[in-house]
């Protein structure tokens, strides 16, 4: 029997893995301590004033949201110092990436991104149709910007510069970045990805926001989902100039983002004196362990964001499972490494534990 003809592209796309939630047995219940450090989520609970502003909205729910985001869209044009039509919202800042290529590229042209980067990133740019071009990282784990600036042709649309990178946690600085986006054509789309911008406290790291300022074909994606912990409702959102941010308007799911979001959007961005303690408690925390992990012999990646990276290659599927046994599940990469996310001190202090075993068998 024959099916429905589905685009050719789809045949080579893998499906998205989502970073494993903790063990649990049969009937779902948890089984010993368990911990999740497999999505670089925030272990926090919402912000002070969060839930409730999610909750009233709940009481609406047999309404459409707003669809234009107003009262967000205000509040975030207000404190990045940008015109309000350059801010475009959308569901998580996955679904505003996948805006963006729809928005730019499709079958003929050419996305480039640093290898190994966000795992998004190739599906959403081979759903597009788009070919994807990987450019490796250097040897120091970060984005080798010379080669992807030399990458670039004359069917390139867009480039992703991850900035923490994910998976590694690396960064890369103002001066590199100014010298490659003096490189890229102006009429390719630079997105600074900066979803982890929070948890960054190198000086030397750019605010992507204030190059978009000198520069229409720069981009920046930023999340709600992480430093401000709102990772299950989905929302994220772009600034680009025009005529970017009006094609990612056009191009949006219509009332793709909830009150809920919308809402506690906004009240997490009004709870910033608690977010900045929790974002300082965690960068403490990421000194710590990145300390402790050095001080057992291993190789941490410099990270600026909510996640270290070690790259265990062959004894990467090992170290996920062993981390499994003893209570905390990891992002594991078969064959090359495996992402931590930085989590509740309990949860650390069994990664640690469990690294430090590892390290005496090897
Ligand atoms: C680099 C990067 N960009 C974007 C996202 C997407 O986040 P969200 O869609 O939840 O905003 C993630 C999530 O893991 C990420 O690591």
């Amino acid at each position: 029997m024959t099916t429905p003809k589905l685009r050719a592209e789809l045949d080579s796309i893998p499906t998205y893995k989502p970073g494993r939630p903790p063990a649990a047995d049969e009937d779902g219940a948890q089984t010993g301590p368990a911990f999740k450090l497999s999505s670089n989520e925030n272990p926090y609970p919402p912000l002070p004033g969060v839930l409730e502003a999610a909750i009233a909205a709940a009481g609406s729910i047999n309404r459409y949201p707003d669809m234009a985001c107003s009262a967000l869209t205000d509040e975030l044009a207000a404190r990045f110092g940008v015109p309000a039509e350059h801010v475009a919202t959308g569901t998580g800042s996955v679904g505003v990436a996948q805006q963006l290529l729809q928005v730019t590229s499709g079958p003929g042209d050419e996305v480039i991104y640093a290898w190994r980067s966000f795992e998004a990133y190739p599906i959403i740019t081979r759903i597009s149709g788009a070919t994807a071009v990987h450019v490796p990282l250097d040897a120091d784990e970060r984005h080798d910007l010379d080669a992807m600036a030399d990458a670039v042709t004359e069917r390139t649309r867009l480039i992703f510069v991850c900035n923490p990178n994910n998976p590694t946690g690396t960064v890369v600085r103002r001066a590199a970045l100014e010298r490659f986006l003096d490189r890229v054509p102006s009429d390719v789309l630079v997105v600074l990805d900066e979803a982890y911008r929070e948890f960054i406290t190198d000086e030397e790291v750019p605010d992507g926001v204030d190059l978009y300022r000198e520069r229409p074909n720069v981009a920046v994606l930023r999340t709600f989902s992480k430093a401000y912990g709102l990772a299950g409702l989905r929302i994220g959102f772009a600034i680009a100039h025009d005529p970017v941010a009006a094609a990612l308007r056009k191009t949006a799911v219509p009332f793709g983002v909830s009150q809920l979001a919308q809402d506690a959007a906004v009240a997490s961005l009004r709870a910033e004196p608690a977010l900045l303690e929790r974002v300082a408690g965690l960068v403490a925390e990421r000194a710590r362990v990145v300390e402790a992990l050095s001080g057992q012999g291993w190789t941490v990646a410099e990270t600026q964001a909510n996640f270290v990276w070690l790259r265990l290659g062959e004894r990467t599927t090992d170290f996920a499972a062993q981390c499994e046994r003893a209570g905390v599940t990891v992002r594991p990469f078969a064959g090359e490494g495996v992402r931590i996310t930085i989590g509740e001190a309990e949860a650390n202090a069994i990664l640690l534990r469990t690294a430090e075993s590892f390290r005496k068998e090897l």
